[in-house]
């Protein structure tokens, strides 16, 4: 019996991954791997973890700061060791890429990493008459040769180094690296990777999820090395990032939770709110589909095959978190009357009681009178009261006109409640 609830758990685990992975599948991330992270002895981890999201379609860009860049000038002799150390930590990461380790996701993955010189430096020159040497700042990126490494499925990793025109190398602020790459190539996301989980509220809480001006908010109280973070995440949404993640290194499992569960496992930033009341778009059709299934198993919702819903998307309104469906409710209507059906009414468990489901309703309900439509009606089996609630009335299933009554289900036994919109 054990065995056959972890069975069933690891089924519902799986089937609830689809709507990420269906989200994620072909956007581009950044990841950027502060220091410290490479030589952690979860760092082997956290390469399965990028190869797995790799074969699920993300397009990765990883970026890794071999050591936090000072403020203080880079003397030209320093150069060659950190340039030494530097290729010796990118050559690290290669070489853990190119592990086809049995019994992990590398096992049979052919992964390629290039690495080059994608980014071009200036020097960072003589500021308050201190000359900074070979101290950089990111002057362009190869957007076309990125583009081109991703398209061919490889992975792209970049170096905090960067080069002249003139052959000179410059020591960039890997920081810097990830912000400027990230915004010239579009990315979807940004995963910035430290020794912390993301940023703590007061009484230590994690936050999972801030706005820009809720995290900017928090730099007070945060620690430097916070702070860097927290600064890189909000400017990478306001130069048109839509999500940052900070996550810490050492967590197995970390990136995975956070792209693929509920609640992610760090915090993540975005310019605005999360969750949004708008028609469904077709990448919100799998999230739909999930949402309902387990209802129309138990009865509580009509049995709607996926072709059924697919063909009807356009009449259903979602509310999605972060790219997920967590409430949905679509109005059907018929050409030859003026009453419409409002069906597939459902909100994710965890979100229910806050509003979402009557406001599902009163939107559907503003819809239907924009389409001259009379009246809204629904079947229900078990939520009769709260549509009573929000104005329908229980109504005998001859008031339906032949066309409406012609789709009952008749071994539902479902009651029928109709508003008026007059
Ligand atoms: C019914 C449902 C859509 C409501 O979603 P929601 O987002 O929680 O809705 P709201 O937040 O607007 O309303 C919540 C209120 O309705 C009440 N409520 C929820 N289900 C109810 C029911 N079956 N009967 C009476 N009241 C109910 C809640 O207790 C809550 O009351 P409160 O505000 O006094 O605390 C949600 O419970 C659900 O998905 N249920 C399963 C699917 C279902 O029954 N769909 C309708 C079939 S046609």
């Amino acid at each position: 019996m054990a065995e056959l609830t972890t069975q069933t758990d690891t089924l519902d685990w799986f089937r609830n991954t689809a709507p990420y992975i269906n989200t994620h599948r072909g956007t581009t991330v950044i990841v950027g791997l502060r220091h410290g992270a490479t030589t952690h002895h979860n760092f082997i981890n956290v390469v399965h973890d990028l190869a797995l999201m790799q074969s699920l379609g993300l397009r990765l860009v990883i970026v890794h700061e071999h050591q936090p860049m000072p403020l203080t000038p880079v003397p030209s002799e320093a150069m060659e060791t950190l340039i030494a150390s530097t290729l010796d930590a990118r050559t690290q990461i290669e070489r853990m890429f190119s592990m086809g380790l049995p019994n992990s996701p590398l096992h049979n993955a052919r992964l390629r990493v290039i690495s080059g010189n994608f980014v071009t430096a200036r020097p960072v020159g003589v500021i308050n008459g201190v000359d900074h040497g070979a101290r950089g700042l990111v002057r362009h990126v190869d957007v076309g040769g990125i583009t081109h490494a991703l398209d061919g499925s490889s992975i792209c990793l970049l170096s905090a180094l960067g080069y002249s025109p003139a052959g000179e190398l410059f020591a960039l602020d890997a920081l810097d690296v990830m912000r400027v790459v990230g915004r010239s190539i579009g990315a979807d996301k940004l995963i910035i990777m430290s020794d912390f989980n993301g940023i703590e509220a007061a009484d230590g809480s994690l936050y999972r999820q801030l706005t820009v001006d809720s995290a900017r908010s928090e730099v007070l109280t945060a620690t430097a090395a916070q702070r860097e973070c927290i600064a890189l995440a909000c400017d990478a949404c306001d130069a048109g990032i839509p999500r940052a993640h900070l996550i810490s290194f050492q967590a197995d499992g970390g990136l995975l939770k956070e792209l693929y569960t509920h609640d992610g496992v760090g915090t993540m930033i975005s310019p605005g709110e999360y969750e949004q009341l708008k028609p469904a778009e077709a990448h919100d059709l799998a999230g739909i589909i999930e949402l309902i299934r387990p209802l129309q198993r138990e009865g509580v919702l009509a049995e709607r095959s996926n072709d059924q819903i697919e063909r009807d998307l356009t009449h259903y309104t979602v509310v999605t978190k972060d790219s997920r469906v967590i409430a949905c409710a679509a109005l059907i209507k018929n050409n030859d009357s003026d009453i419409a059906e409002i069906a597939s009414v459902a909100t994710h468990p965890d979100y229910r009681d806050s509003g979402w489901g009557e406001r599902l309703i009163e939107r559907l309900v503003q819809d239907a009178k924009e389409s001259n439509i009379r009246r809204v009606y629904v079947r229900t089996t078990q939520t009769g009261h709260w549509f009573q609630e929000l104005g329908f009335k229980a109504v005998a299933e001859t008031e339906l006109p032949d066309i409406e009554r012609q789709k009952a289900q008749h071994d539902r036994n479902s009651n029928i409640l109709v508003r008026s919109l007059g």
